[in-house]
């Protein structure tokens, strides 16, 4: 039996297939029992702390929401509000977060970082996004797929359309590859190329034990067949310097109508993980047109659209969130 108490979750690579499925299973049990108006108690009497270095909606309101649902406590700190990260080391803050809390979130820049905490804090530490990965988006998209894709995962087909060097990338192609799917990372050459290789060899590896399959495409004939279209913005966070020229690159891989016609597919779905661009009614995306920027990374017209789940995919950012602390710090599973 799966036992995953005391686990941190960096990254979906330090979980087997059998793992993540017991947390994909846990995610649709505790969406069901709230929506079912039970309050739970899988986290009474625990403490988390969220430390944010980089600006959030849906994760951290995914973890306060989850943790006061099963009964717990949350103390929320931004980089400004504390002496982490600036007046004094990871490894100091991590072993002092470890003697009042039983559980750590953190949102940065660096991977190691994360690493670190989890390897001072002596608890477990849950990755809410780093510059290479983002694991607790790909468990909601993997139950929105299985919500709305009438078809095992192992079956599904995902394109990964635009900025294919990014963290949400990165994420999808540890989540295929553990869960037997089809991922297509589909963006211009330059940036297929920038796609870290010793990533990719290790993503290979897991793809070749578990039958994924594992494709880098910079022309639209790999849309054919697709069953999820994904997008996410062009520039993440921290690297908006970047926008005239990904600007450039990117705007023959906005997700449009076209493209969701050239998959064939009836049923595709259009998946994203929040924020996004799609209209100009955001002051940034308004400054960077005022600039002659164009950052639209999909139509209005596709992200209102039926195929888009959207908004499906953003709730069960909190239901996945709470499996993983309820599997890794609950009193009970
Ligand atoms: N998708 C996602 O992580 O959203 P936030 O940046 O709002 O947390
Ligand atoms: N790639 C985006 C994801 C945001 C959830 C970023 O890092 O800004």
């Amino acid at each position: 039996a799966v036992n995953l108490k005391g686990r941190s979750f960096l990254t979906l690579m330090d979980f087997t297939p059998e793992e993540i499925r017991y947390m994909l299973d846990l995610s649709h049990d505790l969406k069901a029992k709230k929506r079912a108006g039970i309050q739970g108690d899988a986290l009474k009497g625990k403490n988390i702390v969220l430390l944010f270095e980089k600006t959030s909606t849906r994760t951290r309101c995914a973890f306060e929401v989850a943790c006061l649902d099963e009964g717990g406590h949350v103390t929320f700190l931004d980089s400004n509000s504390s002496q982490f990260g600036k007046k004094e080391s990871v490894e100091d803050s991590a072993k002092v977060f470890g003697r009042f809390f039983d559980g750590i979130e953190y949102r940065g820049y660096d991977q190691a970082l994360v690493e670190d905490l989890a390897k001072y804090a002596g608890i477990p530490v849950w990755n809410g996004l780093t510059d290479v990965d983002h694991p607790t988006q790909i468990l909601a998209d993997l139950l929105t797929i299985e919500e709305h894709v009438a078809k095992p995962l192992n079956k599904v087909k995902v394109v990964f359309c635009g900025d294919v060097r990014n963290n949400m990338s990165y994420a999808w192609m540890y989540g295929c590859a553990k869960m037997g799917m089809h991922y297509v990372a589909y963006g211009p050459q330059v940036l297929l190329d920038e796609i870290d290789k010793d990533i990719l060899a290790r993503v290979h590896e897991v793809a070749a034990a578990t039958g994924a399959k594992i494709e880098l495409c910079s022309t639209p004939e790999c849309l054919k067949g697709a069953d999820v279209l994904y997008t996410d913005v062009w520039a993440s966070m921290g690297e908006e310097a970047q926008i005239p020229e990904k600007v450039k690159m990117l705007t023959p891989y906005k997700v449009t109508e076209e493209m969701i016609k050239e998959t064939g597919n009836e049923d595709v779905i259009f998946l994203h993980c929040l924020p996004s661009f799609h209209d100009f009614e955001t002051k940034m995306a308004k400054t960077q047109k005022d600039a002659g920027y164009d950052i639209r990374e999909v139509t209005d017209e596709v992200f209102r659209s039926k195929y888009s789940k959207v908004f499906d995919e953003a709730e069960n950012r909190m239901h996945t969130i709470k499996a993983v602390m309820v599997a890794t710090i609950g009193r009970q599973n």
